[in-house]
């Protein structure tokens, strides 16, 4: 699935008749199977970013095509990852990586997927235990394994590791990359951590100002699995900081 984001903006109605535009001429061509990174400051827009491709707010202006055609609201074809595991207590684990597919009427081979999709994510044994009773890192897995279980085109992820510990995060992360490799869909993740953007994107598309605009597009072509101990991934990082630097103050950012 291609995505087109053509010249899009996004103004908020604040109350008294304020208006606030947050987002301005955005142009982004995505192809499939990138694994994209959104990068900027807290309050630049990203989540708006991920709103508008997730169908659940629209441009102000502008065109946001999937395949060529418009997006017209949520679609199963493209799952979401919010901040923090938005999982269903009242519902085992098992049952909260099925609640997706039931809703949608997918419930061929359920039981079987389920299975598969929590052993992907290495949470055997778990099936029959209530999220209250799991620890973060392992909530975010089943949240992971839901969003999955429907082989989404898409998936967009809004700073999902951002609160779990240096180990829990690492951990996800190549979790994630394996899971993206074998599963080839194309991945948006927002993130305002370099040192992230370098370990999972194969491209990085950094906004910024006020309204924000792409300051810049960086690919970044290293092979997976990346290490930040290695020479490579230091010198990219590097050179992604320079760029990032130069970029911002060619457009009077800084
Ligand atoms: N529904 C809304 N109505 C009005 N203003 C909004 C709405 N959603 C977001 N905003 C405003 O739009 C701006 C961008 O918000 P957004 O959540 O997209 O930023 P962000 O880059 O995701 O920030 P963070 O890194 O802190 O999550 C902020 O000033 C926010 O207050
Ligand atoms: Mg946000």
């Amino acid at each position: 699935m291609t995505i087109h984001m053509k010249d899009v903006s996004k103004r908020y109605t604040l109350p008294k008749g304020k208006e606030l535009l947050v987002l301005e001429g955005i142009d982004l061509e995505i192809r499939h199977g990138d694994f994209v990174i959104i990068l900027g400051q807290s309050g630049c827009g990203k989540s708006t970013l991920l709103n508008l491709l997730a169908g659940f707010q629209f441009p102000s202006t502008g065109n946001i095509l999937i395949n060529n055609k418009p997006i017209c609201g949520p679609d199963p074809s493209i799952a979401f990852l919010f901040q923090r595991p938005s999982l269903l207590p009242w519902l085992t684990v098992e049952e909260n990586v099925a609640f997706g597919c039931k809703i949608r009427g997918d419930t061929h081979k359920l039981a079987y997927r389920v299975t598969q999709f929590i052993e992907m994510v290495g949470l055997s044994g778990f099936e029959k235990v209530h999220p209250p009773k799991l620890s973060v890192g392992m909530a975010y897995r089943v949240s992971l394994a839901r969003a999955l279980i429907g082989h989404p085109q898409i998936f967009l992820l809004d700073e999902p590791l951002v609160s779990l510990d240096t180990f829990m995060r690492n951990r996800l992360q190549e979790e994630l990359i394996n899971i993206w490799l074998s599963e080839y869909f194309t991945a948006i993740f927002v993130t305002h951590d370099i040192d992230e953007a370098v370990l999972l994107g194969t491209k990085v598309v950094v906004l910024g100002g006020r309204p924000s605009r792409i300051r810049g597009i960086f690919d970044i072509q290293l092979p997976y699995p990346r290490k930040p101990t290695d020479e490579s991934f230091f010198h990219t990082r590097t050179s992604l900081l320079k760029e990032l630097k130069a970029s911002f103050i060619e457009n009077h950012f800084i």
